[in-house]
C-alpha cells in the first residue's frame, strides 16, 4: 500500500484527482469505480475544473459506482446517482450511457444487483475503484460483520451509518434502511484502488483497516490483502498511523 500525507483537504483532493487523471489519461476507455459521500466531493470539483481547462477528457471513460440508497428515485436530491450527476457527470463530457448506479427503484433489487455483477464483468472489470470509508470502517455499504465474499448485494444498513448519513435528510426517518451496494468482492476485484480520506474523526478507523488484523469487523482492513492500494489523506486522518510509523509520502 502506497499512503499520501496531503496537508488538507484541498490538497489531499488534487493528489486524489491527479491519480484519477492518470488513470483516465493513459486509459482513456477505463472503467473508473466512482463513490459517493462528502470525502470525494473535492475531487470531483478538481476533476471538474481539469476538464474545464481542457486538461482532461472522459469521452471514452466508463463508469460504475459503488451503491445507491433502496426506494430513491434518481431525481431525488439525496440519491447517489443525483450526487453523481450534480457533482460529476453534469459538468464533464462522460457519455451518460456510460455512467452506470445501480437503480433504487428496481422491481427486483436481487435481480437488479446480478445484473450489475454482469455489467462489471461485460465492461472488462475495473480499472480504478475509488473509495471513502465510513467510521465504523465500512466501504461502499459493506458494513462490520459482512461476508468478504459477496458481490453486489442488498444491504440492511447500520443504525450508525443512518446516523453518520442523517445530515443529508431533513430527518433521521427519512433515511433509507436499506441499500443497493457492490460486495467486497467486486471491490478486490478491481485492479487499483484509491481510497481518500480526510478528517481527525477519521483517524481511529484509519488505524484499524490499515494496522489491525483483517477483520469483517472492520470491513476496509481487507484492503491490506489487495496488491495495489493507495491512500490518500490528510494530516488529521492519517495522523494515528503516522505515529505508528507507517511510511508515507509527502
Ligand atoms: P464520508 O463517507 O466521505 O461522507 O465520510 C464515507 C463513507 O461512508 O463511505
Amino acid at each position: 500500500m502506497r499512503v499520501y500525507l496531503s496537508e488538507d483537504y484541498k490538497s489531499m483532493s488534487r493528489r486524489a484527482a491527479n491519480i484519477i487523471s492518470a488513470q483516465v489519461i493513459t486509459k482513456p476507455d477505463c472503467v473508473l469505480g466512482l463513490a459517493t459521500g462528502g470525502t470525494p466531493v473535492g475531487t470531483y470539483q478538481q476533476l471538474v475544473e481539469w476538464y474545464k481547462k481542457g486538461d482532461l477528457s472522459f469521452a471514452e471513460t466508463k463508469s460504475v459506482n459503488l451503491d445507491e440508497y433502496l426506494g430513491l428515485s434518481p431525481r431525488h436530491e439525496q440519491s447517489y446517482r443525483y450526487f453523481m450527476q450534480s457533482n460529476l457527470f453534469d459538468h464533464i463530457d462522460i457519455k451518460p450511457e456510460n455512467t452506470h448506479v445501480l437503480n433504487g427503484l428496481a422491481k427486483s433489487p436481487v435481480a437488479e444487483c446480478a445484473a450489475y455483477n454482469q455489467l462489471i464483468r461485460d465492461l472488462g472489470g475495473i480499472d480504478l475503484q475509488l473509495l471513502g470509508m465510513g467510521h465504523n470502517g465500512h466501504i461502499a455499504f459493506n458494513e462490520p460483520g459482512d461476508n468478504f465474499g459477496l458481490e453486489t448485494h442488498v444491504v440492511n444498513l447500520t443504525e450508525s451509518t443512518i446516523e453518520a448519513n442523517k445530515r443529508f435528510f431533513e430527518r433521521r426517518e427519512d433515511v433509507p434502511r436499506q441499500a443497493l451496494s457492490m460486495g467486497i468482492k467486486n471491490i478486490m476485484n478491481a485492479r487499483r484502488i484509491l481510497i481518500v480520506v480526510s478528517g481527525e474523526e477519521k483517524a481511529d478507523i484509519v488505524y484499524r483497516a490499515f494496522r489491525g488484523p483483517v477483520t469483517p469487523d472492520v470491513p476496509a482492513s481487507v484492503l491490506q490483502l489487495h496488491p495495489d492500494v493507495t491512500l490518500v489523506g490528510d494530516r488529521a486522518a492519517l495522523s494515528k498511523l503516522v505515529e505508528a510509523g507507517e511510511p508515507v509520502c509527502g
